[in-house]
């Protein structure tokens, strides 16, 4: 027991540090290939826009930029926010419906904690984005998984599970959901899917959290419309960032929801932090206004296929047959199954010595299911670790069969 432990709340007792995350921080500081986190290639950040944009914003808005603001955002980003969610279609909002957040994390953070209290029922995908798991977890629902397939959650599957609580006397209160380019598993759902998705939300009268953090960041094939902008009766709740098309660090994301729901995140944001950095703001708005991070998009969106085809040719080069893995159509992951036996957790400790991290699938499943799966980013690494790293890893694996 540590010498303050009893001090700490009961709540802090399920955030005990992950054995993975543990065993990730040996990473620091070594020549470790790492494919665990989720970083954007620093190439893509455009710096010389930012420098000029910074500079500005102090020359000419200092008294703003520099002073506290309104909780839900400064009204220059906000805005330009409204047409900014217009090039993923969605249209009908205006300022009101558009909170800004520092990332899109704490979204998830606020939204969890104002809609979801301990036993009620929430669905999410299996496998899904584990840092959303981990603050769902806080709020001790009862979770439903439903299975990722190729083209997106198995919507049969999640309208048996809402047929079976249903005569169960029970209810679904909220959905979270990476439909396009989903994190781990790289897929997008179809228009046709989509469509469902919402009339299976209007049915069974629940709420969508519709995660969307690579929504700009699909290099192939379609990229339907989000779920937001099929919804007829305001019941999703859209998440955007910056973090992976204009810079992480700048710590932005947003929320376009109903102004009730608005209204409620507002109201626990004055008891998290007030109100997300002006500054950092400022920036934002007048990137989004001079169409810095419009143009910066195809170069990034290039960059990171590229860097799939080259972890995927890698893959195919160095893994055995055995293992399968998915062909993401956007955003910075592969996900890939080893054959049953494998437990990617217990095989982490022995990639690490031999140079290369993962992620462990498990922490991707609200059950730690996926014992055998590992997710992988290929936006960091450059093409030399790429080839290296999925070298040792294969030679690793094919060491185990
Ligand atoms: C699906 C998804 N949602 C949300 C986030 C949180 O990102 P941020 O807080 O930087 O916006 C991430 C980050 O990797 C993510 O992959």
């Amino acid at each position: 027991m540590g010498k303050w432990e009893g001090f700490f709340s009961k709540e802090t007792s399920s955030l005990k540090s992950s054995e993975i995350r543990d065993l990730l921080k040996l990473t620091e500081g070594k020549s470790v290939i790492s494919f665990a986190g989720g970083l954007p290639d620093p190439s893509t950040f455009p710096v010389e826009d930012i420098k000029k944009i910074a500079d500005e914003i102090l020359e000419t808005k200092s008294a703003s930029a520099l002073q506290y603001t309104a909780t839900a955002g400064i009204s220059e980003l906000r805005k330009q926010l409204v047409s900014f969610t217009g090039l993923r279609g969605v249209t009908g909002i205006n300022e009101n419906n558009v909170f800004v957040s520092v990332g899109s994390q704490e979204a998830l953070f606020m939204l969890f904690n104002v809609l979801v209290d301990p036993g009620d029922n929430i669905v999410v995908e299996k496998p899904t984005y584990l840092t959303a798991l981990n603050v769902l977890r806080t709020r001790k629902p009862q979770f439903h998984g439903v299975p990722v397939t190729e083209r997106g959650p198995d919507l049969q599957i999640l309208e048996s599970e809402l047929k079976k609580l249903h005569s169960e006397g029970k209810k679904v209160k909220l959905m979270y959901v990476i439909p396009t380019a989903q994190n781990p598993a790289g897929t997008t759902m179809y228009l046709d899917d989509r469509k469902y998705l919402m009339e299976l939300a209007s049915s069974y009268d629940f709420l969508v959290v519709e995660d969307d953090a690579y929504g700009f960041l699909v290099f192939d094939g379609d990229n339907p419309p989000p779920l937001k902008a099929l919804d007829k009766e305001g019941r999703v709740i859209y998440l955007g960032t910056f973090s992976k098309i204009l810079s992480p660090g700048l710590r932005l994301g947003w929320i376009v929801a109903d102004e009730e729901i608005i209204r409620e995140v507002e109201l626990f944001k004055q008891n998290v932090d007030l109100h997300t950095p002006s500054f950092n703001q400022f920036i934002a708005a007048e990137a989004i206004r001079r169409g810095v991070i419009q143009s910066n998009l195809p170069k990034t969106k290039s960059l990171y296929k590229e860097k799939r085809d080259y972890m995927i040719n890698a893959m195919d080069k160095f893994f055995p047959s055995s293992v399968k893995r998915t062909k993401p159509v956007g955003g910075m992951f592969i996900f890939t199954w080893l054959p049953e036996k494998f437990n990617t957790v217990q095989l982490l400790q022995e990639a690490m010595n031999r140079g290369v991290a993962y992620v462990p699938g498990s922490s991707f499943f609200y059950d730690y299911s996926g014992t055998n799966t590992m997710r992988i980013n290929f936006s960091f690494p450059n093409k030399a670790e790429i080839e290296r790293g999925i070298e040792i890893l294969g030679n690793l694996i094919r060491s185990k069969l």
